[in-house]
């Protein structure tokens, strides 16, 4: 490519979202976020990806903030730059799936509040989950990007990729996104995955990687030679690790390039010096753990994704078992097999992780099976790319007849019910959703909203300053 072929490669920023989640557990509250959003404003970002995944469910349950407020406390801030946001498919911001109206009110809503992209995949990547998220995008004006959720094995072919691009381009999605969310995609395994989806489709391509085995930012590289258009990157403080590359270290790297990003690294540095404190406290307080800011070469070898090492970890600590590490993290693989061979990306990822840690500490292969593997084994969260083992469906759903048509077909509009079972709590019209993913944390941060309004009604009343609630 000559000087005169500039194609500069734009940047979703991921500080907001994927990088603080990713490194210290979604705890990076909006009074941390709000002082540099007018800075961040001004970079020259394709999008600031800001909402969904976990900081929705983080928010409420450790942070007792309002995520809907979060979003308009963004929008208020961010005046040119495209928010964006992650979108479980019909499991929405949650771990199971919805009704169809359910999901279409969330959309509606996250619109509304100011999300200009939508970032939509499904774990098992069966297109029927995403169809009715991309189609009320559609309607709502917003940019609907369908993600892959990236994995490895005999299944996952190019042509597999290329074939379910056409599908996601004859959806109505805008965008495409390869999300490989536990960084196995290798440098030039870029190139021909991104040279073919090139081919296949006229949809731009975006690529999320994580760096967690260390290969992230060569992986770029050679997306971008490939001609990807969007690369997600993380500001230097939340940067590398479980997290993505840097996003001034990409910058510089296509410095007078045909690729120049033409930010201004010096407004990057102003806004890398604010999160540092952030992430030096952090790191003092062990919120994040150094442990996740290497390479981590075992993710190649057991293909789990960051968060997931963590979870097992947690889950293991818990019972106690931690010298059982090795062998869940050998399970891992089986029951993932067992499972239809799906990437492991919440929810199920969760799902895989869970029933791994049963196996191994029962001493019995699915001698106990939660009801999320007995629901992925009935169909519920559709179709796999290779079938379910039958011997392990028997015995864990026995003679059930597995559903083959779109679950959500099946489960009647929910929202009416739902609007009546939190009426009493209900102070803005976003309360039921926040409800329907989280029935039981929705309820107990709508208590302590009320308990926090009646403190300062009180605190005024007695004549204390009120604008100051504790
Ligand atoms: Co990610």
């Amino acid at each position: 490519m000559s000087e005169n072929q500039k194609k500069p490669i734009k940047i979703t920023e991921t500080i907001l979202r994927d990088a603080h989640q990713s490194l210290i557990a979604t705890r990076m509250t909006t009074e941390q976020m709000l002082p540099i959003v007018d800075k961040m404003d001004q970079v020259g970002y394709h999008s600031v990806e800001c909402w969904g995944g976990a900081t929705f469910d983080a928010s409420l349950r450790f942070l007792k903030e309002d995520p809907w407020d979060r979003l308009r406390k963004f929008r208020d801030g961010f005046k040119k730059t495209k928010l964006q946001m992650l979108f479980r498919g019909q499991n929405i911001l949650g771990y199971r799936p919805y009704a169809d109206d359910v999901v279409e009110y969330f959309v509606q809503k996250s619109v509304a509040n100011g999300i200009d992209i939508i970032r939509i995949f499904d774990c098992l990547n069966d297109l029927r989950n995403l169809q009715t998220a991309v189609t009320a995008a559609n309607k709502e004006k917003g940019h609907a990007q369908v993600a892959l959720s990236y994995t490895l094995g005999d299944a996952y072919t190019l042509e597999y990729w290329t074939d379910i691009a056409k599908r996601i381009e004859d959806m109505g999605a805008n965008s495409i996104c390869i999300k490989d969310m536990a960084g196995l995609l290798l440098p030039y395994q870029a190139t021909e995955l991104i040279g073919a989806l090139k081919e296949a489709v006229d949809l731009p391509i975006q690529l999320h990687t994580h760096y967690t085995s260390g290969v992230a930012s060569m992986t770029y590289m050679k997306a971008v030679e490939a001609g990807v258009d969007v690369i997600d990157t993380a500001m230097s403080p939340f940067a590398l690790g479980t997290s993505q590359p840097a996003t001034e270290v990409m910058v510089e790297t296509f410095k007078g390039t045909p690729y120049d990003t033409g930010f201004d690294q010096s407004l990057l540095a102003e806004i890398a010096d604010y999160f540092r404190p952030i992430r030096d406290d952090a790191l003092e307080t062990g919120l994040l753990n150094p442990k996740n800011l290497g390479v981590n070469i075992k993710t190649l070898l057991y293909q789990v994704p960051g968060g997931m090492l963590s979870n097992l970890t947690s889950q293991l600590k818990e019972q106690h078992a931690e010298d059982k590490y090795y062998e869940v993290l050998e399970e891992v693989p089986r029951v993932r097999k067992d499972l239809g061979e799906c990437p492991l990306v919440t929810p199920s990822s969760q799902i895989v992780g869970t029933q791994a840690v049963f196996n191994v500490l029962t001493g019995e292969r699915y001698k106990m099976v939660t009801k999320e593997t007995k629901d992925v084994l009935s169909g519920k969260y559709g179709q796999t790319v290779k079938p379910f083992d039958p011997e392990v469906q028997k015995k864990c759903i026995g003679d059930t007849k597995p559903v083959t048509c779109r679950y959500a077909d099946l489960i009647p509009d929910e929202l009416e019910t739902l609007e009546k079972e939190i009426e009493i709590y209900k102070e803005q019209d976003e309360d039921v959703l926040t409800y329907a993913l989280f029935p039981q944390v929705a309820k107990e941060f709508f208590q302590y909203r009320e308990a926090q309004k009646k403190k300062v009604d009180a605190s005024v009343a007695d004549g204390e300053n009120g604008a100051y609630p504790v």
